[in-house]
């Protein structure tokens, strides 16, 4: 199954694609997390990336597509897997579509996750991650069940992303807007998506996304 995670900054995306992992047996391919990991080893895609995620903007069409076409046959996963923070552009969607064609595959299911905007500021804000697996958590909505120890790997370091201000998550919303929800619209044409309310608790999320993946 190839899934796409479409919503803004904070939707959680990244939080139900492990959800996933572990209920499907798929593998999440996050292009923040990649980008992430190449600005701190320095490499010459993160020094082009870093700048331009601190100001929240988008990385250019080109490097992504590189990166997201690298790992698909590496980390794909024999079930496959989830994009999560991929495709952002409709640049990015041909693509996608181009790459997976070429080994005859294609997108099977695209879900929004919805959330209003002021919802997302507070949870973005509150957001920490668990350095050893990634595993996510909220100072409000999702502690650890056992304080400064993560539930998933048992690791007790913690990072905040640079990223996560309120003023750059205010430039990340718009880029959201200008730039990716149009997306709903190009997968809409082609019958694959289905939308979730990201209102409610992760539970409950997870519980309809499941749904929406039935006879997928
Ligand atoms: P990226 O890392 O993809 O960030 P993002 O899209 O801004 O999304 P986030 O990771 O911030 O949010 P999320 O939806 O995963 O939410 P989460 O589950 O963590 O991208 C970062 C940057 O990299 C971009 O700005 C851009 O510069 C660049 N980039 C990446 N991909 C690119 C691409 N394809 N093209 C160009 N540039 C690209 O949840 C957030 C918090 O809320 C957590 O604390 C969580 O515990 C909590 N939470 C989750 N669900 C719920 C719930 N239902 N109720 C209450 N709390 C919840």
């Amino acid at each position: 199954m190839i899934l796409v995670l479409l919503g803004p900054p904070g939707a959680g995306k990244g939080t139900q694609a492990k959800g996933l992992e572990d209920r499907h047996a798929l593998v999440q391919l996050s292009t923040g997390d990649m980008l992430r990991a190449a600005v701190a080893a320095g490499t010459d895609l993160g020094r082009k990336a870093g700048d331009i995620m601190d100001r929240g903007e988008l990385v250019p069409d080109e490097l992504v597509i590189g990166l997201i076409a690298e790992r698909m046959d590496a980390d794909g996963g024999p079930k496959g897997f989830i994009l999560d923070g991929f495709p952002r552009t409709i640049g990015q969607a041909e693509a996608l579509d181009r790459l997976l064609g070429e080994r005859n595959k294609t997108v099977d299911r695209v879900i929004v996750i919805a959330v209003d905007d002021d919802a997302l500021v507070a949870r973005i804000i509150g957001r920490f991650t668990c350095a050893g697996c990634g595993e996510g958590y909220h100072d409000v909505f999702k502690k650890p069940k056992v304080a400064d120890v993560c539930d998933r790997c048992g690791g007790s370091e913690f990072t905040r992303r640079p990223d996560d201000t309120e003023e750059v998550v205010r430039a990340r919303l718009k880029a959201y807007y200008a730039q990716t929800e149009p997306l709903i619209g190009y997968y809409e044409q082609q019958g694959k998506v289905a939308s979730v309310d990201g209102m409610a608790d992760i539970e409950t999320v997870e519980k309809e996304i499941d749904e929406a993946l039935k006879g997928v």
